[in-house]
């Protein structure tokens, strides 16, 4: 049976105003792009959306993760809006595209990317998580919360097919290597990994008795790739659900509350994680708080499932009351956070900012230091 795989690539296009949300005629020509690849048969559904101003291409396809067709096809979809973008003068327009010409995958590039391919059981529920003012590592709580912590996840507990556990492949972002960890026999050297966010990422989560792919997360660090500051990481992140695997109620009540995550205003700023339905998709208030979107999907013979005109049927999780008392919440601790100013804790340290512009600013102290007797 053919496997069906489902990619979710974004970047950071150009966006309106500064780096607030994606302008609607840079989402028509993702739409246009997509519409065209459908029609030629190199995808078989696909949904456009914005996370704030990142611009977010998710597709079903049959040609597995990596496919250079794929990866090719968002290459020129960005490309495109980016030169409507630049037309427009919009702000950071291309900020992602790090290089002029694409390789044949888009990874160490810019855009980010997660992707899972499976083979359909019965009923495949995809939960789509794209979030914005933030890095891939935000994720790690999140992916924690859903796998390992039965508090979280009654199914760990309650269903026998669950029981077994997840195993983690998380990656160590600065050395650029990876180690797959066992919940729940590893867990205290799982969380002594992921607690430290600096450093280490989730890629991939496996239900540890058959191995089954249960969730991907995209882990493209741009000022990793680039040297320098181009834009945040902001990341994306695909879970499949029940049967067997977290439900769609255990894949979302972690946002019953807000967690800080880094980025915020200039990447340098701790920040809480504020869920928002698409019509909140857009970063205000110090260029965030940062924010995640929620899109429950289900996957159906190679598509998103459609509704009877052909569109597919998207839920928008968080456009929900249930998500009012995060909300409520993530502004309190966006409130208390921004009292500090650029002091510590608020402020990043200096090796975890995105911006890598301080030292420049601070070099003109250089020769004012007196050593101390
Ligand atoms: P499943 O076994 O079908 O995943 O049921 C669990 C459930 O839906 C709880 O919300
Ligand atoms: P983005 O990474 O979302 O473009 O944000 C950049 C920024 O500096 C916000 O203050
Ligand atoms: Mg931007
Ligand atoms: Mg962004």
């Amino acid at each position: 049976m053919v496997k069906t795989t489902v990619s979710l690539i974004k970047a950071d296009v150009g966006s309106i105003p500064g780096h607030v949300t994606v302008a609607k005629p840079v989402m028509n020509i993702a739409e246009k792009k997509m519409a065209e690849a459908q029609k030629a048969g190199i995808i078989n559904s696909y949904y456009v959306f914005n996370a704030g101003d990142d611009t977010e291409l998710l597709m079903t396809h049959s040609k597995g993760e990596n496919s250079p067709e794929i990866h090719g096809l968002a290459w020129e979809t960005f490309m495109a809006c980016a030169e409507k973008a630049k037309k427009l003068k919009l702000y950071g327009a291309g900020q992602d595209l790090l290089s002029d010409a694409f390789s044949g995958n888009v990874k160490g590039l810019g855009p980010g990317v997660a992707e899972l391919e499976f083979k359909e059981r019965g009923s495949d529920p995809v939960i789509v998580y794209a979030a914005d003012k933030t890095e891939p590592a935000a994720f790690n709580y999140l992916l924690y919360k859903i796998f390992a912590d039965p508090g979280n996840t009654s199914g760990l507990i309650i269903d026998p097919r669950m029981t077994c556990g997840f195993s983690f492949d998380v990656l160590d972002g600065k050395e650029n290597k990876s180690v797959v960890l066992r919940s729940p026999e590893e867990l205290y050297s799982l969380l002594a990994l992921i607690g430290a966010t600096e450093t280490y990422m989730i890629k991939k989560v496996f239900r540890n008795d058959d191995g089954e792919i249960a969730a991907a997360s995209s882990t493209t660090k741009l000022n990793y790739i680039a040297g320098k500051y181009v834009g945040k990481d902001d990341p994306v992140c695909l879970v499949r659900a029940q049967s067997g695997l977290p439900s769609v109620g255990e894949i979302t009540s972690p946002f019953l509350h807000p967690y800080l995550v880094a980025g915020w205003m200039r990447g340098s700023h701790w920040g809480p994680l504020m869920p928002v339905g698409l019509k909140n998709s857009k970063c205000t208030l110090f260029d965030g708080p940062p924010r995640i979107i929620g899109l429950g999907v289900q996957v159906s013979d190679g598509m998103l499932a459609s509704d009877d005109d052909g569109k597919p049927m998207v839920v928008d999780l968080f456009d929900d009351p249930a998500f009012d008392l995060a909300r409520q919440e993530a502004m309190e601790l966006a409130s208390f956070m921004r009292m500090h100013g650029v002091f510590q804790p608020a402020r990043l340290g200096p090796g975890a900012m995105e911006y890598t512009t301080l030292p420049q600013c601070l070099a003109s102290l250089e020769g004012r230091f007196k050593k101390e007797k």
